[in-house]
């Protein structure tokens, strides 16, 4: 290690961070060093992947503001891929960006042996608006500890070891949760996972009633039904109506929880504050992520009722991370719920995922050589094509045109609209247009 030579570049790189407006040299310098370093330090794999570099130009991203991002070329995107569900707020929303810079000019994180505030307001509010009778919250840095955390819960409480999820269901990527996560590329490579976990197909409830009465008859009974309200990784799949209702009545006949993950969904994404809403079901334990931060900080937690919770009590250390709850994601996620209900993110939601969902409808009727359909609810959005190079072929399009969406992370022929919910009509009628103009250029190839 040359001491002196890191102490340089260091500096230049946090002068960078300082810079509001790099000059060109800085820029290019800046993006030299970005391909190099996830050339040879990273992962060279991510610049194949990664459609900013598959294009003829490089772009790395600076700056963002509202549903905008902007490159070190100053090109600008309209984030219809909202950092899959981060930025239901928009990027930078001042309400969230002001309540981290106040906690930050007084205490960034937390003594971890005092009473922090923020957390025990936070867990307040997250009691008050979230679905049934869920009281007591456990908060995470991201949404695969939150899962691996109702997945424990689960087991504590009920003493049993089995779960079931579903097939194409994405729960993450640390041990337990992809332990739930339905996807073989994933999971295969890491066989043996944590046993106990079945899988069954999506949206069937009479499968999941089956599961849960065989499994109580040979004496291993479930623990826990893990699901996605609405699947968003594995392609953006709406549930028929009955399902939530009957799996919620199957796990209480079998004494099996219900954990929603709601790590997507969530805050309004889908065009009610929670997914469950829509079919008026509350779930015994429930995850959050991603939006929960404010598309600011990065939070996650899980929530259970008093009575699931009992177990956790007599030793709080039970279960603990360090980072977990700590002020700033606190007070960002604190602001992130003021917002939400402040300007009616839900509702929005609807109204606009509504009308993008019916256009896009009838633009995928005019192509179906290039796609298949349009499906989703609020602006949890999914495209589907024909193959995965015409969904690759379509997201490229809209990128060079401005339009950042990605691929579902299940197949390429799948393209998530999952933009900011404080996006605009117009931005919206923008996007579809630009969306005719890809598709009949895709068409026409
Ligand atoms: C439903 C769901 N659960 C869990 C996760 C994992 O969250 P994270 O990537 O923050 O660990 C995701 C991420 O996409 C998700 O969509």
């Amino acid at each position: 290690m040359d001491r002196q030579a890191i102490i340089a570049r260091t500096q230049r790189i946090l002068d960078c961070i300082a810079t509001r407006e790099p000059d060109e040299a800085t820029r290019d310098w800046i993006i030299r060093e970005t391909v190099a370093g996830f050339r040879d330090h990273v992962n060279p794999g991510f610049l194949e992947y990664r459609k900013s570099v598959s294009t003829d130009y490089t772009a790395v991203e600076w700056t963002d503001g509202g549903t905008v991002f902007r490159d070190l070329q100053g090109r600008e995107f309209i984030d219809c891929l909202g950092g899959y569900g981060i930025y239901s707020l928009g990027h930078r929303h001042p309400k969230v960006v002001k309540a981290v810079r106040d906690q930050l000019a007084r205490q960034a994180l937390h003594s971890q042996e005092l009473l922090d505030p923020l957390r025990a307001l936070l867990a307040d509010v997250v009691a008050d608006i979230t679905p049934g009778d869920l009281q007591y919250t456990f908060f995470t840095n991201s949404g695969t500890e939150a899962v691996e955390g109702a997945l424990k819960l689960a087991r504590l409480y009920t003493g049993r070891k089995a779960f079931v999820a579903a097939a194409r269901a994405f729960h993450g990527k640390s041990m337990g949760s992809l332990s739930a996560t339905g996807k073989a590329a994933w999971r295969q490579p890491f066989l043996p996972l944590v046993p106990g976990f079945v899988h069954v197909p999506f949206g069937d409830a009479g499968v999941i009633e089956k599961v849960l009465a065989a499994a109580e008859a040979v004496g291993d009974p479930v623990a826990a039904v893990l699901l996605e309200p609405i699947q968003g990784e594995g392609g953006v799949h709406v549930p028929p109506d009955d399902y939530l209702p009957r799996v919620r009545e199957a796990c209480d006949r079998h004494g099996a929880l219900l954990i929603l993950d709601e790590v997507q969904t969530g805050l309004g994404r889908t065009g009610a504050l929670w997914a469950c809403d829509h079919w008026g079901v509350a779930p015994d334990i429930l995850t959050l992520g991603k939006a929960f931060g404010g598309g600011v900080m990065p939070i996650g937690a899980f929530v259970g009722t008093a009575e699931i919770w009992q177990p956790m009590i007599p030793n709080p250390m039970l279960h603990t991370s360090t980072f977990g709850g700590n002020p700033l994601a606190c007070a960002a996620a604190l602001a992130a719920v003021n917002v939400v209900l402040e300007e009616a993110l839900p509702e929005r939601a609807a109204e606009l995922g509504a009308f993008f969902l019916h256009e896009a409808r009838t633009l995928v009727a005019r192509y179906p050589r290039v796609a298949v359909e349009a499906r989703g609810k609020g602006l949890l959005i999914g495209l589907e094509f024909v193959s995965d190079a015409a969904g690759y072929a379509v997201a490229r399009g809209l990128f060079q045109r401005g339009v950042l969406v990605a691929g579902a992370t299940f197949n390429a022929k799948v393209i998530r609209v999952e933009p900011p919910l404080t996006i605009t009509r117009e931005e919206l009628e923008h996007v579809l247009e630009v969306l005719a103009e890809t598709l009949a250029e895709v068409n026409a190839a």
